[in-house]
């Protein structure tokens, strides 16, 4: 059976969606893997047993947004303590530059090392200074160099899960 790897992620205005999809083709550039994307109101707590979970959401005051927290708070007991060794990471839209969308990626790392997904960032550079070391980040509707660290999410992710648990 093929590992699998998917995508959860909230949007209101559709820039996060934006870079879900750009993940989702860097994912599937990889090739023998399962890859699965959805928003959060269509997703369920088995959804987080895959060995590769990717979580984007909107910067909300800084941190995860309230939809995406209500998913992990009330998945506890499908996955909690069940998820050792698979991997994730996060990427996150936000209004402005320096309106938190790395500490809301943070908020997100937070979460899933509690439930014990081992998380990474990219060491690559999408373009001259832009990178993603702590997962990918966009302000508002994301340009051609914050989809290529999308891209390149997706891209780190599928090998990652293709090396450790294919
Ligand atoms: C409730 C709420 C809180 C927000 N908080 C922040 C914030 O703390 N910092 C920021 O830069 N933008 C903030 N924004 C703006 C969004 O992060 C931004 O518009 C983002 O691109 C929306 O992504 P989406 O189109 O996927 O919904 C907030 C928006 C909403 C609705």
């Amino acid at each position: 059976m093929m590992a699998k790897i998917t995508i959860i992620y909230d949007s209101i205005t559709g820039n996060t969606k934006r870079m879900a999809e750009e993940v989702y083709k860097g994912a599937n550039h990889v090739g023998e893997l399962d890859i699965v994307l959805k928003h959060v109101d269509e997703a369920s707590g088995l959804d987080l047993l895959s060995e590769g979970l990717i979580i984007g959401s909107p910067t909300h005051c800084g941190v995860i947004s309230w939809k995406l927290k209500k998913f992990f708070d009330e998945n506890t007991r499908v996955a909690w303590g069940k998820v050792g060794g698979y991997i994730a990471t996060a990427f996150s839209s936000s209004g402005g530059l320096g309106g938190g969308n790395e500490v809301t990626l943070l908020s997100i790392l937070s979460i899933l090392m509690n439930y014990g997904y081992l998380v990474f960032g990219l060491p690559d550079y999408a373009a001259p200074g832009v990178t993603g070391h702590y997962g990918a980040v966009s302000v508002r509707n994301p340009d051609e160099k914050e989809l290529k660290q999308c891209y390149l999410l997706g891209v780190r992710i599928a090998e990652y899960v293709k090396r450790f648990h294919s």
